[in-house]
């Protein structure tokens, strides 16, 4: 994976399996402590200690049957290679929140690459679901919540191909005047 919304779009693939109806996603880039952060909040049904330690440590169930997901080992693998790290935390019945952080500026950050477009897949390919997405640069931000549209569009489906346009270039034009390094 070449793309940190490519991470982020599987780690927020996790939390519509886990039954949430609201994702949040933010980024957060912070150029005077040269910091990224990517976090991906759900309200789904979360982890017990137990499942929350599996996940941590994939491998340390290789020898049963069970299947090893990738997902979160490669999001880590990604956050430590920049300087930075992967925290999960979770609460069964409450949620889950993966938080990933790398060094804005290291090298061997991936890019982030287009998490409007991630954004955009995650709506239309889930209308019935709700979905923040928040990227702050140093102290500006762009904000899109589904809840706040789904108000104002008064029962049209957020799939609606004129919504979903309407979306995608809402996202464009909010993003623009942030001063994106990721
Ligand atoms: N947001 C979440 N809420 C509840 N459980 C989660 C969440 N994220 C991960 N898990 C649990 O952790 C496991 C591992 O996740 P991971 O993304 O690493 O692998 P996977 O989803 O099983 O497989 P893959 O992502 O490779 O298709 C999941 O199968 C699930 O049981
Ligand atoms: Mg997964």
């Amino acid at each position: 994976m070449r793309e940190l919304s490519l991470n982020v779009l599987d780690i927020a693939q996790n939390s519509i399996v886990a039954g949430a109806t609201l994702v949040e996603l933010v980024v957060s880039e912070d150029t005077v402590n040269d910091r990224l952060t990517l976090v991906i909040a759900d309200n789904g049904r979360g982890m017990t200690p137990e499942q929350l330690e599996r996940v941590r440590d994939p491998f340390y169930t290789t020898r049963t049957t069970r299947k090893v997901g990738m997902g979160v080992p490669l999001f880590r693998m990604a956050a430590e290679m920049a300087g930075g790290e992967l925290i999960i935390r979770s609460t069964v019945g409450e949620g889950t929140t993966v938080t990933a952080t790398f060094g804005l500026k290291h090298i061997d950050r991936m890019p982030l690459g287009d998490m409007a477009g991630t954004v955009s897949t995650l709506i239309r390919l889930n209308p019935h679901l709700d979905f923040v997405y928040r990227h702050e640069v140093d102290g500006q931000s762009f904000e899109l919540d589904t809840r706040i549209l789904r108000e104002v569009l008064d029962g049209v489906p957020l799939s609606e191909p004129d919504v979903m346009e309407w979306i995608d270039g809402n996202m464009a034009e909010g993003l623009l005047p942030l001063n994106r390094q990721a």
